[in-house]
């Protein structure tokens, strides 16, 4: 059931979090698929929702620093200048687990991701939770990010037991992962560029895309795929006779033959691209197209998190 976020709902889902229920929230990136952190047969029900593998973590987030000492066993001063930069926001901490957190939320590894996202509803829902939510992106394992509470009740919407509709999600791609171990290490391109984070850390390694040796075995390179085949390739790249069945995410020029076109910023900027991306991609894979084709963006800024999910798409 899809509800808005009243008073009353809010302290109604908050009630179902607690009691080991499975609720979807908006938060600033995506919709989130919520259990309580630290109730593993809550937590189960995510994975068996979302079918997704035990070996892939999840996100745990909390509305107040206030929160950490239930998720993570301590908090490096490094990582504390990071949240007084990002928090609340789209930056993922890998740190030092805290005992209390089941070990299916890590799949079984000695660290936790934990973020404190920038959402008015997501933090209410927390904060009246009282518990720390873990919280996977709220769509069936491997296919396109939810950014609307309609994408949510589409495709998991008999499964779980309520849906709070936030309107659009403001980034439209999940957030940034960093591991802090000795030395920090991005996992995933998000919503906080690269370039941001090293004004705080100077360079930072990256252990991102399909070819590195993946870290956690979460980073898969196949993810966030529509139904519908889909490449990247400029307009010119594919042939006349093709165009004509298939779809063109566009990056900012609409191209000519193609059956559908959507574009992700008239105005080329990376921000607006990365908040229309998986809604536009939503909308293409509801059309019956033969295939999608999708136009490289540039690889700056959010541009990075962009091109990341298309080339997973397309693996
Ligand atoms: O924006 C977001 O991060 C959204 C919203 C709902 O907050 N959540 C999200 O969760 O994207 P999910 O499940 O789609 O991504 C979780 C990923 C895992 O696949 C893995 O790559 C990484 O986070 N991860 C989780 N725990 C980890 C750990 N202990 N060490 C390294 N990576 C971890
Ligand atoms: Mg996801």
């Amino acid at each position: 059931m899809v509800v808005l976020p009243t008073e009353e709902n809010l302290q109604r889902a908050a009630a179902l979090l607690r009691l080991g229920g499975l609720v979807a929230f908006p938060t600033e990136t995506v919709y989130g698929l919520g259990a309580s952190a630290l109730d593993a047969q809550a937590v189960a029900r995510i994975f068996e929702t979302k079918g997704r593998p035990t070996f892939d973590p999840l996100i745990v987030h909390v509305a107040e620093r206030g929160m950490l000492p239930q998720v993570v066993e301590a908090v490096p001063p490094l990582a504390e200048e990071l949240m007084d930069r990002f928090w609340p926001g789209p930056l993922t901490l890998v740190l030092p687990k805290s005992g209390r957190v089941p070990s299916l939320v890590t799949a079984g590894l000695p660290t936790v991701a934990v973020r404190m996202p920038a959402h008015p509803v997501a933090l209410e829902l927390i904060r009246r939770a009282g518990v720390p939510v873990a919280a996977p992106s709220a769509n069936p394992f491997g296919y396109l990010s939810p950014t609307r509470a309609e994408h949510v009740e589409r495709t998991l919407g008999g499964r779980v037991d309520l849906i709070v509709d936030g309107g659009r999600t403001q980034f439209g791609v999940e957030s940034t992962i960093l591991w802090l171990g000795e030395r920090p290490l991005l996992l995933r391109h998000g919503a906080v560029p690269l370039e941001a984070l090293e004004e705080v850390l100077g360079p930072v390694e990256l252990q991102v895309g399909p070819k590195q040796r993946p870290l956690v075995p979460g980073q898969l390179p196949q993810h966030y795929a529509p139904r519908t085949p889909i490449r990247l390739a400029y307009p010119h790249e594919v042939a006349p006779e093709e165009r004509k069945e298939a779809g063109y995410l566009a990056f900012r020029d609409v191209p000519k033959g193609f059956k559908v076109v959507k574009v992700l910023s008239p105005t080329g900027d990376l921000r607006e691209a990365a908040a229309h991306l998986f809604e536009a991609l939503h909308q293409l894979d509801r059309l019956s197209l033969k295939a999608i084709y999708a136009e490289p963006v540039p690889e700056v800024g959010l541009g990075r998190a962009i091109m990341d999910r298309l080339r997973r798409a397309s693996n």
